[in-house]
């Protein structure tokens, strides 16, 4: 048993209106399970979680959300915590009741704003010595993202030319160090009140992206880039196409970010799936969808151990404030990373 048969929990029934207008802080909300952990699944007390565009962005599908996670439900991918209750094969990976852990659970309706979450070891790995549970908290997502879009693309140590297509939000405060921890050189754009973060995470080349036509100043570079990561997706939309100019011919183009819009998702698909003899580009073209992974997690553990990456945290709220994160984390303006610590 885990012994907890209620918890503390911020629950909507509707994204209607936005996410943070529906959301209920409840102190009756029913664990992810009463019984014994199943075999594969740990019982996290939540620490911190940090939130993604992901998570409104699901709550706020319509009947498609409700289709997807049935409400109520609680938000979050993201967690760092300490084990409550460990399932028998995850007991037999080595974790113990006590152990601190950090990662990433998949969708489901016991999100990470809740007092506790189930997560499975794929999505798991040990807190490294020295890393706050907070720091390790914003890993899960953004962390497992830009370390699948950077690490399998580039060759270690050579001095890859790398551009990332926003450079100071929560995936691309990653992707820059990830990139600089592989010995990469990085271009990315930013705004300029951005320029200073995005060079202390390690960027050699900015394009303020609000003064400057991001494809032509690539395109002026000519043909070096072997990785380009485009986190916006929308902006600028001529970005995959001008990569025949300023990409590598072997190099790679992965996208994760859409603009939740029709002329966004249109735009991802004709990347996808338009020949360039009807204009579309040449370069490979990879639309990433993050998976859970110990072994990435467990990598960006050591980088956060050996100093080589840090946790951008442009703020951490009070658990009972995670309405005021979800309005900051739409405004699309973010520097790194919004923590919402868990509830006292
Ligand atoms: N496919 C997947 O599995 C996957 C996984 C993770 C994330 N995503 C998606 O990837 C996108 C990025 O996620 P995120 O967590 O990094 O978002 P985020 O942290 O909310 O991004 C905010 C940052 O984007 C910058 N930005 C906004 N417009 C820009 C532009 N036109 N050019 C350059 N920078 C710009 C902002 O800087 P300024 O203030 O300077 O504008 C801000 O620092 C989201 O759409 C998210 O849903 C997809």
């Amino acid at each position: 048993m885990s012994g907890i048969t209620a918890m503390k929990a911020w629950v909507y029934t509707s994204g209607a209106g936005g996410l943070e207008k529906n959301l209920k802080l409840v102190s009756d909300a029913s664990p992810p399970f009463l019984a014994a952990p199943p075999n594969d699944v740990v019982l996290v007390k939540v620490h911190a979680s940090s939130l993604n565009p992901a998570d409104y962005k699901i709550a706020e599908m319509g009947p498609v959300s409700r289709l997807a996670i049935a409400p109520p439900a609680t938000p979050g991918l993201d967690f760092a915590g300490v084990v409550a209750a460990v399932g028998s094969a995850v007991a037999a990976a080595g974790y113990r009741v006590g152990d601190k852990v950090f990662g990433r659970i998949g969708p489901n309706k016991y999100g990470t704003l809740g007092e506790y979450v189930a997560a499975k070891a794929d999505g798991l790995a040990l807190l490294p010595e020295g890393v706050s549970l907070e720091d390790a908290s914003t890993a899960g997502t953004a962390g497992l993202t830009a370390f699948q879009c950077v690490v399998p693309n580039v060759e270690a140590g050579a001095g890859d030319e790398v551009f990332i297509n926003g450079g100071s939000g929560g995936t691309g405060s990653y992707g820059i160090q990830f990139a600089k921890a592989l010995g990469c050189r990085v271009t990315t754009t930013c705004s300029a009140k951005n320029e200073a973060l995005v060079r202390a995470l390690g960027a050699d080349d900015v394009i303020d992206y609000t003064k400057e036509n991001v494809s032509e100043a690539l395109k002026a570079k000519g043909q070096i880039f072997k990785l380009a990561v485009d986190n916006i997706g929308s902006a600028p939309p001529d970005l995959y196409k001008a990569a025949d100019h300023y990409m590598l011919p072997e190099g790679k183009f992965v996208q994760i970010g859409v603009h939740m819009s029709t002329g966004g998702v249109a735009n991802m698909m004709s990347r996808q799936l338009l020949p360039s003899f009807l204009g579309g580009g040449k370069r490979k073209f990879e639309f990433l969808v993050t998976k859970n992974s110990h072994e990435d997690l467990e990598q960006i553990g050591k980088w956060f151990e050996e100093g080589k990456v840090k946790a951008v945290i442009d703020e951490s709220f009070q658990y009972e404030d995670a309405p005021k994160a979800f309005e900051k984390l739409k405004t699309g303006r973010v520097k790194g990373k919004l923590v919402v610590r868990g509830p006292a």
